[in-house]
């Protein structure tokens, strides 16, 4: 049988990094077809290929049984290949429609005229079923909504080929499952579809077949019913993998480092805000924050990190009422922080890893010699980072962007936990990172804590916040439906809440 795409020994180094290095794959037409790889196998360097930004130092990729060279994204294009990068590539400044039709040349007609475009593109969104606001501005959609205009875009473009890297990582489990439908249908309408995803649930969900990537070579393919997690776990790392860390009994927990009393963070817009919460977090201590995304989860962090206003109550910080006085450094707090977005809050994309390690600690004095921020010291604290935290990169010169996108995450945490913080604001701290580096990073979690600090925990990965806090609150618009210790809750009661159903419980303390 004849297959929709090829991949034939490809091999691509940037430098001495051979990021890939011998890569085969055979995808179908009607297939959704999934690679797995830890951070760093060389996915995204795939991608890049297949998608015409890069171009492979050897061997063949062959459409429809035809070689191929894509010397271009619009030769991609133009062989059927569309491709929903690991990060947005959207024009926030224009609307959805206007994003679509962006550079695309619709083989039926000699000029863009967007009336006929917004047609044959609300067409697509029919047959699809992807629910858009077409005259809606970029940046005022949501994530979800973002990827359904990245999804047209390339659906405009006429690709039988759809590549998705990492399309999940950003979504709610929501927003996932309608994702998952369109691609149910892609592949009902013939498409070859290539997903990516570090949520080995997902791919055995969804998939049809699986390759396995790993140090940017193919390990091997497989039909998704002879495999398990387990074995694509230890495919991917070539050594057997914990799936999920076990949180021993913690320490006895301590004074309390963080104390929020009725904080009220108010949001403009459409956003919601966050009413009346009150909890606090002792040493020694994860506190979890469940809920369904959006539901004032971003208020709240912002609130506590001093980003925004609190409009009342208090937030106390070890026994110091700092209400409205958060520092923007608040690093002089010892408080730490892993944002959710790390290319918009955690990372300055045209910093260097270096750069990006000391980002925040520009004045701590271990980093400096006199009045100047020491080379050789930061060159130390780099290399500590990128040990510690096993982040994969050629040097500590090499551009941020130069890194896979689960090794940008390594970094940041490495960063935030370098000086300890009393209190860790840990946002999505697993958000595409490998299988292998989800243990590491949650071992790492459950240590900080060991050694008598505070955490916040704020997931979207339900099993992560139940398996790392010792106690959980859940939020629905914008308030606490309970709190109290993990394992008094049952599956059950925390879907009630999470539904907006009052628990009567601990909370009646702080009352
Ligand atoms: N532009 C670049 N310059 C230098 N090195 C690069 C560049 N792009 C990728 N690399 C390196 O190539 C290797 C493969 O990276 P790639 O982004 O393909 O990994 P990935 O499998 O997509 O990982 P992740 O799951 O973290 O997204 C990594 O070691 C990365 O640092
Ligand atoms: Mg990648």
């Amino acid at each position: 049988m004849s297959y929709a795409l090829q991949v034939k020994g490809i091999r691509k180094a940037f430098g001495s990094v051979k990021a890939n290095d011998g890569i085969d794959l055979a995808v179908r037409a009607g297939e959704i077809h999934a690679i797995c790889g830890e951070n760093g196998a060389g996915k995204s360097t795939l991608v890049g290929q297949l998608g015409g930004m890069l171009q492979p130092d050897e061997g063949e990729i062959i459409i429809g049984g035809k070689p191929e060279l894509l010397v271009s994204a619009k030769e991609a294009s133009r062989a059927g290949i569309g491709v929903l990068h690991q990060h947005f590539m959207l024009v926030e400044a224009f609307t959805a429609l206007e994003n679509i039709m962006l550079g695309a040349e619709p083989p039926s007609r000699v000029f863009l005229d967007s009336r006929g475009g917004e047609k044959e593109v609300g067409e697509i969104c029919r047959k699809y079923g992807l629910g858009l606001d077409l005259k809606a501005k970029v940046s005022g959609l949501s994530v979800g909504a973002q990827q359904r205009i990245e999804i047209i875009k390339i659906l405009y473009r006429g690709a039988r080929i759809i590549i998705l890297d990492e399309p999940t990582a950003v979504l709610t489990p929501q927003e996932t499952e309608s994702l998952f439908a369109i691609m149910r249908d892609l592949k009902q309408g013939g498409c070859a579809v290539l997903f990516i995803s570090h949520k080995l649930k997902e791919v055995m969900d969804i998939a049809d077949q699986v390759t396995v990537i790993r140090d940017g070579r193919t390990v091997g393919a497989w039909p998704i019913r002879e495999v398990n997690e387990q074995f694509l776990a230890s495919s991917m790392v070539g050594r057997e993998v914990a799936l999920t860390v076990k949180r021993e009994e913690g320490v006895v927990p301590g004074k309390p480092v963080l104390e929020l009393q009725g904080l009220t963070v108010k949001t403009g817009g459409l956003e919601q805000g966050a009413r009346d919460i009150s909890f606090h977090i002792c040493e020694g201590e994860i506190f979890g924050v469940i809920g369904i995304a959006g539901n004032g989860q971003e208020a709240l962090v912002e609130g506590i990190l001093g980003i925004r206003k609190a409009a009342s109550g208090r937030i106390v910080v070890e026994g110091s009422d700092v209400t409205n006085r958060i520092p923007k450094d608040y690093r002089t707090l010892s408080i730490g922080c892993i944002a959710s977005d790390r290319l918009k809050e955690g990372l300055v994309k045209d910093f260097s890893v270096k750069d990006n390690a000391y980002l925040g600690y520009q004045r701590y004095a271990g980093l400096r010699r006199g009045p100047f921020l020491s080379g050789r010291r930061l060159a130390d604290w780099t290399r500590s980072i990128v040990e510690n935290y096993r982040v994969k990169t050629e040097s500590p010169d090499t551009p941020i962007t130069g890194l896979s996108g689960g090794n940008q995450q390594k970094l940041i945490i490495g960063r935030e936990l370098s000086l300890s913080p009393k209190l860790l604001v840990a946002v999505q701290p697993t958000r595409g990172v490998d299988v292998g580096s989800i243990e590491f990073i949650h071992r790492n979690l459950l240590r900080h804590r060991n050694q008598g600090n505070a955490v916040l925990l704020v997931s979207q990965e339900l099993e992560e916040v139940l398996s790392l806090s010792d106690r959980i609150g859940v939020l629905c618009g914008g308030q606490l439906m309970g709190i109290g210790r993990t394992e008094d809750f049952t599956k059950g009661q925390i879907g009630l809440m999470m539904a907006g159903v009052h628990h009567k419980g601990e909370a009646a303390e702080y009352a």
